[in-house]
């Protein structure tokens, strides 16, 4: 009989722990979304360092106004009240920029790369107004610069485009990327207040600014259409070349005649690849009510996006707020890290999915020569011969019409026109607006709102 076998020995000695080295973060605010790293940091510890293969580590914390906020477990020896010190510091890997605004965002990211740190922001302003400096600097000497929170907040679309969708040529993008202008629109459509009522709304309740005109007049939408653009097209796009309209002066009025007309107004942030000719524009637009863009409402966005191969895909979910935004900065400083942890470089060099020295600045389509259909509204003094005066001069510069809706005469001395016109060049619109404006029998400015039927 075999001699029963002694207990197996594995091992007198504790096999040798190797100590990782963690990654450490130097933070730029401590605002909203920087208190919601913070958060999801303290959170999440365990499992980033599960994903990681190594821990994640606060180095400090740079922001002029914080107050100490026990439950965020911040010890008070990490905070300093300026950044310029932190990102140089030989103890950091990774220097996360939510201080927002120009300087001195600016000048503490591209000292971050000079010291060889990654860079992760969620500044959509700052990068879209001064990409090829960021990213040259970032390209140049091998380093990343995560930005998937600076459009769409939580919404992982700058990923999307450029890794998931790299395998098809886009067409078109059109984007509900501002929350703050959804929500007052969507206010406006469902409640039946005028634009300065909804807006006063959505400032009671944290959805606007108390300066709301970086919002309200498109201005956030267009810088976060220069990074789609360059994503979607591999061209670059300034802020001065998007064409910005913001929705200040659409009227509860237009809301409401769009929605008999079968149609939802949305700020679109739109852009087409006609053959090279960039198209790039940020304004009111009507929107099929049947459209899936249509449905998303309040503080929601949503990317809706043409691939010539796949057709049509969209990306949905909270374009802001604290977790949400904050969940994408945490995804950069992820992905990383990661290459931090395998020892990888060059990381950087194709952030904007394509190596810099490829990115020309786009050729961009003039704004007369894009092709819309349209919604008219004319206030026209209620007498024989107004519809003909008017469908006369926009035959006359090659607009046909679709409809009309005449409001009811009352005992108003003007009534609206309503018009729905077929595909017509902008130029040959505003020259007809023009010429309308001046008939005795139309009163004050026509107003319009461009219309994507076919999206
Ligand atoms: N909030 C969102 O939902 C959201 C969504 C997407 C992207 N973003 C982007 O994320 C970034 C941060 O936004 P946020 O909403 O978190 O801003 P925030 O709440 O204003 O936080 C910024 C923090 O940084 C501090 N700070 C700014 N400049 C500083 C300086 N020079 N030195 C020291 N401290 C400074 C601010 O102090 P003070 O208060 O004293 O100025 C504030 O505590 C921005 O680029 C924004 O566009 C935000």
């Amino acid at each position: 009989m075999a001699p029963a076998s002694a207990p197996r020995r594995i091992s007198e000695r504790k096999p040798r722990e190797r100590r990782v080295k963690p990654i450490r973060l130097a933070l730029l605010g401590c605002g909203t979304v920087g208190e919601g790293v913070v958060r999801l940091m303290r959170r999440n510890a365990a499992m980033f360092e599960r994903r990681l293969g190594a821990p994640l580590e606060l180095a400090g914390v740079a922001d002029r106004s914080l107050k100490p906020i026990p439950e965020l477990g911040l010890d008070k020896s990490l905070i300093v009240r300026d950044g310029a010190a932190l990102v140089e510091r030989p103890d950091v890997d990774i220097v996360i920029e939510l201080f927002g605004g120009h300087e001195p965002a600016r000048t503490l990211i591209l000292k971050a790369l000079a010291a060889g740190k990654d860079v992760v922001t969620a500044n959509k302003a700052l990068l879209a107004e001064n990409s090829a400096e960021i990213f040259g600097a970032a390209a140049k000497a091998g380093l990343a610069v995560g930005f998937e929170a600076s459009v769409g907040g939580g919404v992982p679309i700058i990923r999307t485009l450029r890794e998931a969708l790299a395998g098809d040529r886009q067409r078109a993008v059109y984007g509900i990327v501002n929350g703050t202008c959804n929500s007052i629109l969507s206010m406006m459509t469902e409640s039946g207040c005028e634009f300065a009522d909804a807006l006063r709304e959505a400032q009671r309740a944290g959805l606007a600014e108390a300066d709301p005109t970086l919002d309200i007049e498109g201005h956030d939408a267009a810088h976060k259409l220069c990074l789609l653009v360059t994503l979607a097209f591999g061209v670059r796009l300034e802020p001065r070349d998007v064409y910005t309209e913001g929705i200040s002066r659409l009227t509860l009025a237009d809301i409401k005649y769009a929605r008999e007309l079968g149609y939802v107004v949305k700020l679109l942030a739109i852009a087409k690849d006609d053959d090279g000719a960039i198209e790039a524009r940020v304004h009111p637009t009507m929107v099929p009510a049947r459209h899936l863009l249509a449905g998303v409402s309040g503080a929601y966005n949503a990317i809706y996006i043409h691939g010539e191969a796949l057709g049509a895909s969209m990306y949905f979910g909270l374009g802001a707020g604290q977790m949400p935004t904050a969940t994408a900065v945490m995804a950069d400083v992820l992905e990383t890290a990661r290459h931090r942890v395998a020892g990888a470089r060059g990381a950087g060099a194709h952030a904007l999915g394509y190596p810099m020295p490829h990115l020309k600045r786009a050729r961009v389509k003039p704004m007369d020569d894009v092709v819309c259909e349209y919604y008219l509204r004319f206030m026209a003094r209620d007498q024989p011969g107004v519809l003909g005066a008017i469908a006369s001069i926009l035959g006359r510069n090659g607009i046909s019409i679709v409809s009309v809706l005449q409001q009811g005469r009352g005992v108003e001395t003007t009534v609206p026109v309503i018009m729905r016109t077929h595909e017509a060049r902008e130029r040959n619109l505003k020259r007809a607006l023009k010429a309308i404006g001046r008939l005795r029998m139309v009163a004050g400015d026509p107003a319009f709102i461009r219309i994507e039927e076919r999206l």
